[in-house]
């Protein structure tokens, strides 16, 4: 789509992976396809706690979040888990690339995996 034709500026998804150690040992660490797609996608960020986020039931687990223009405050952020089938992380990967929640609603292929709108 040509820059033109957009109606509006997106931020960037806000990825939040678990530095904790459940989800470290099932995912073993960012999936570079992730780092890959936040790299090349402007705005995106991608951030690992210090430590565990809470749901371990679910890891490893992210959470995602779009942002109240560029560097504001983080909006009703969604929980995944958990995300330990590559697919899974592709399909997170490729949501990144299209504007996170702030374009697009939870893709189809991750619906299963949603754990919690928090916001
Ligand atoms: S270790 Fe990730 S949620 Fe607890």
């Amino acid at each position: 789509m040509p820059s033109s034709e957009r109606t509006r500026t997106t931020t960037g998804a806000v990825v939040v992976t678990c530095g904790g150690r459940r989800c470290q040992a099932l995912s073993g660490g960012s999936p570079e396809t992730l780092r890959a797609a936040v790299r090349n996608t402007a705005g995106a960020v991608l951030i690992r706690s210090q430590g565990c986020l809470g749901p371990c039931v679910w890891a490893p687990v992210a959470l995602v979040a779009p942002r109240q223009g560029a560097g504001g405050p983080l909006l009703a952020a969604t929980l995944l888990g958990p995300l330990h089938r590559p697919a899974d992380v592709g399909s997170l990967a490729d949501w990144v690339r299209q504007g996170g929640p702030d374009t697009t609603p939870v893709p189809p292929d991750l619906r299963a995996l949603v754990r919690h709108e928090l916001g």
